[in-house]
């Protein structure tokens, strides 16, 4: 029998037990090289017919942060701006143009091309299955993170994405968290609450 590796409870911590969604952050940098090495390990989780739906944009120029500023929430705009980077969590509305090469042994594409309603619900589906995987492989790398709904999606996609196909999802920081300004851990909803055994 060959045991599978497991993680330990040190990375197990790193990527959930002890890892935390935050609010403020350290002025450590996040290097372009560190934004490669995360977008790389997410890109590698599964997604449907290896669809790959998911866009990001890396803000993380005081320029950038300035076109993203006007569609945020209030309370989610100081630890915006002052975070290293913030990634837009998009989506291609045109994913399956590319499922030639992505999934080249059927004609993928043409599942999607007659059927708006499939082609929404498999980009949505996955593209945030990968922002989730995006998000755990900062962790993994030793960043934190903090996903945001709070901002205005049209203001984001005029902003980034005008005469494009791509769309926003939600937003994510990354960088060094500031524990003093994390929040208390709320409550998880036990086994028994949210899962049946079937
Ligand atoms: C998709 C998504 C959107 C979120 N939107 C916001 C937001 O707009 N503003 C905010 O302060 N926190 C936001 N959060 C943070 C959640 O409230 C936080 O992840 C949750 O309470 C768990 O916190 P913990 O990871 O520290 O346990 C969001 C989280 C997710 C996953």
């Amino acid at each position: 029998m060959t045991l599978k590796n497991t993680l330990d409870d040190a990375a197990l911590s790193l990527l959930f037990t002890g890892a935390r969604t935050h609010n403020g952050w350290t002025d450590e940098p996040v290097t372009d090289a560190q934004l490669a090495q995360i977008y790389a390990l997410a890109s590698l989780g599964p997604t449907s017919a290896n669809c790959s739906p998911a866009r990001f944009v890396f803000v993380r120029t005081p320029e950038g942060k300035e076109r993203l500023a006007p569609a945020l929430s209030k309370g989610n705009l100081e630890k915006t701006m002052t975070a290293p980077v913030t990634v837009i969590a998009a989506w291609d509305r045109k994913f399956y143009d590319r499922l030639p090469t992505l999934f080249p042994h059927a004609d993928a594409r043409s599942w999607f091309t007659g059927s708006p309603e499939a082609a929404h619900e498999t980009a949505f589906r996955n593209a945030s299955l990968q922002a989730g995987y995006l998000l755990l492989a900062a962790r993994a790398v030793g960043l934190d993170a903090g996903p945001m709904s709070g901002f205005d999606k049209a203001k984001v996609d005029a902003a980034f994405f005008e005469g494009t196909d791509w769309t926003v999802n939600f937003l994510i920081n990354l960088g060094h968290g500031d524990t003093s300004k994390l929040f208390g851990r709320l409550p998880r909803l036990a086994f028994d609450e949210a899962c049946l055994l079937a």
